[in-house]
């Protein structure tokens, strides 16, 4: 009888040292989880910009900005975004992704200077493991191909460049007038391309003109040349080519907005209103010289749309979040960004 209470007293204790046991596990997994939790409350993205006085590439910075802040107010997290302009110089990029590394940042997004050489920038992120999202200026395949944590982010060259030829094809069917102004049976045009190393500028000087020449638009090739997609720079290429071939130029293709802004203002300073004029990205100085009447159209890539896609890969990445259905990546790690043509109505 004895013995048997000893027994079960024993039992009992065991139990309760089990119980206790277990319940201290269970504290410390669930303090562990909460810590996580907290940890995951603040997400530091690290953002290198090629040019940060380039306007396009400032619109999306301020688009990223805006969006930064909604997704905080809707997740309930702080969401730091260190952003800095390498001033066009590959070797300051890459020491501020080293510097992004230092300070702990979970996740680069990075508009690379020279993307042709973004093996350096690979290198240090994959030792450090932060997934890196390459936007705007897109790496070659290869580099790309490096690792599953890299993702590219941008626009499709060649549809910006088939929807900015449609809405010359568009005006040429409805006016042809309006385009071949001295009724000589062919459209004389120049052509402003970006740098020559750019994706974007190589297909879109290509996609432009083909798409011309497909819907069966008379042209003519005056001239053209590289403006780096800068206005001033344009301006002065605009300004020599009024000189060269006065009366002559009807059109004039632009790679992006800010160099048909700098063709503008050559035309406006020598007086000339009767040029058409496209461009392509739909920045906000873009849109309102087409509101204006000054430009004939745009094709206005969703800067709304392209910050929300670069967050929701870095927190899908950084928190495990599902990637909202919009937002579909091809081969697991291109985003196209959507656009559409802009032309005023009037
Ligand atoms: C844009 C340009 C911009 C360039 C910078 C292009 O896609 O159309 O406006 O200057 O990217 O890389």
């Amino acid at each position: 009888m004895e013995r048997g209470s000893k027994k079960g007293i024993r039992r009992r204790c065991l139990g309760a040292a089990l119980a206790l046991c277990l319940c201290v596990a269970f504290f410390l997994v669930c303090c562990d989880k909460e810590a996580k939790e907290e940890e995951k409350k603040a997400v530091r993205i690290g953002v290198s910009l090629y040019r940060g006085d380039d306007t396009f590439i400032n619109n999306i910075r301020t688009e990223l900005e805006r969006e930064a802040k909604l997704y905080e107010q809707e997740l309930g997290i702080k969401i730091q975004l260190d952003i800095m302009d390498a001033k066009g110089s590959q070797n300051t990029q890459n020491i501020q992704i080293e510097r992004f590394l230092s300070l702990g940042c979970d996740v680069l997004c990075v508009n690379p200077v020279d993307r042709t050489n973004a093996s350096v920038i690979i290198d240090m992120a994959m030792q450090e493991e932060v997934p890196v999202i390459f936007f705007n200026r897109q790496p070659v395949e290869e580099d790309m191909d490096r690792w599953s944590d890299l993702y590219y982010l941008g626009v499709q060259a060649k549809e910006s460049a088939v929807l900015q030829g449609s809405m010359v094809v568009d005006l040429y069917q409805e006016h042809p007038e309006e385009l071949d102004r001295n009724q000589d049976g062919v459209v004389s045009y120049v052509l402003l391309e970006g740098e020559n190393s750019h994706q974007d500028a190589l297909i879109r000087t290509e996609w432009s003109v083909q798409t011309l020449k497909d819907k069966g638009v008379p042209i003519e090739k005056l001239t053209g040349g590289i403006a780096n997609w800068e206005r001033s720079q344009a301006s002065a290429l605009m300004e020599q080519w009024l000189n060269e071939y006065p009366n002559q130029i009807e059109l004039v293709i632009s790679n992006n907005d800010d160099m048909a802004l700098g063709a503008l203002d050559a035309m406006e300073r020598a007086g000339i209103q009767t040029i058409q004029v496209v461009g392509i990205d739909g920045t906000t100085s873009g849109l309102e010289a087409v509101e204006s009447g000054r430009m004939l159209g745009t094709v206005s890539s969703d800067k709304e749309q392209y910050a929300k896609a670069m967050l929701e890969i870095a927190l899908h990445r950084v928190l495990g979040r599902e990637l909202s259905e919009d937002i579909e990546l091809e081969d697991g790690k291109y985003y196209q960004c959507p656009q559409k043509i802009v032309k005023k109505i009037d």
